[in-house]
């Protein structure tokens, strides 16, 4: 064999060592768990019943751009506690804290190679989700809208195994305590609602004070001298439905695209 001929043969070997050595510790040493598409296209169709005017049935987005959508970070959280148990200068020193990303788009995230990195931070997507208060998902998680957990009522501190027994969200969403305190059907928690349907409902809130969801997300509606739209306590002229605070800040036009969506639930 020519030696020129010979050489190349020994790089050919060389290479195809030096990658079958590498492949092999790769897979020996690190974790590759098969993560499954969850958006499919075939699956997806099959999830709505049509309306009868097909017109006006959902559509959902291709797996191919809700694949390109960016993904949202998971920044680092803190403690919520209720009013009467906050430490002194908490909100101020919270204030003061940079956002800390744990796991984002851009390079950091936690170290995925061996089977136990990876169920730490499937714990973590999985605590963010629950605790996030900043979006409504966190507490009316797609798809069905609803997280299925337990809000303590304003003023109501689970006793002690309740998490044990029960799903708890750790912070109260701050809405009229009395119906969950101070009455024979009082648990001391409010559940959260799910979205789903919530266009075919009326009395939002769960005593029912606004007849409408453009009534729910009128940020005039925690002021004293509010005259709610459905359910006023007896003898009241005026009452403040105080609470579940979100989406009141929005700008009219994110409301307004709020509301469109939520009717489409
Ligand atoms: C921390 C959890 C939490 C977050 C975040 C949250 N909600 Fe809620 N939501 C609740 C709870 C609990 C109730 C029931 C409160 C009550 O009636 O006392 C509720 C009630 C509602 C209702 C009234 C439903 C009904 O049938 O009365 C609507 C509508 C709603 N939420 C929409 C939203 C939207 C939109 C967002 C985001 C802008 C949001 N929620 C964020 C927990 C949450």
């Amino acid at each position: 064999m020519p030696t020129r001929v010979r050489l190349i043969c020994l790089a050919l070997a060389g290479i195809a060592l030096v990658t079958h050595q590498s492949w092999a510790q790769k897979s020996s040493r690190g974790f590759h768990p098969v993560i499954p598409k969850t958006w499919d296209d075939a699956a997806m169709a099959t999830l709505e019943v049509p309306l009868a005017d097909p017109v006006g049935s959902p559509k959902h987005v291709s797996a191919d751009y809700y694949y390109k959508m960016p993904v949202r970070p998971i920044y680092k959280e803190y403690p919520i506690y209720a009013p009467d148990r906050e430490p002194p200068g908490y909100l101020e020193w919270l204030k003061r804290q940079e956002p800390v990303i744990l796991w984002g788009d851009k390079g950091h995230g936690p170290q995925l190679v061996t089977r136990e990195d990876w169920i730490k931070a499937v714990e973590m997507v999985f605590e963010a989700s629950a605790q996030t208060r900043d979006g409504c998902p966190g507490c009316h998680t797609p798809p069905l809208y609803i997280n299925n957990k337990l809000t303590p009522a304003e003023g109501f501190t689970p006793p002690p195994d309740a998490e044990k027994k029960y799903d708890i969200l750790p912070a109260s969403v701050g809405t009229d305590p009395n119906l969950a305190l101070k009455t024979r059907r009082g648990t001391g928690y409010y559940k959260v609602p799910s979205l789903k349907g919530v266009w075919y409902r009326s009395m939002f809130g769960h005593s029912g004070w606004c007849a409408t969801l453009e009534d729910w997300f009128d940020a005039r509606r925690v002021r004293d001298d509010y005259v709610p739209t459905g359910f006023i306590p007896y003898g009241a002229k005026t009452y403040a439905v105080k609470g579940h605070p979100f989406g009141l800040g929005l700008k009219a036009e994110n409301k307004k695209a709020l509301l469109a969506f939520l009717k489409s639930l």
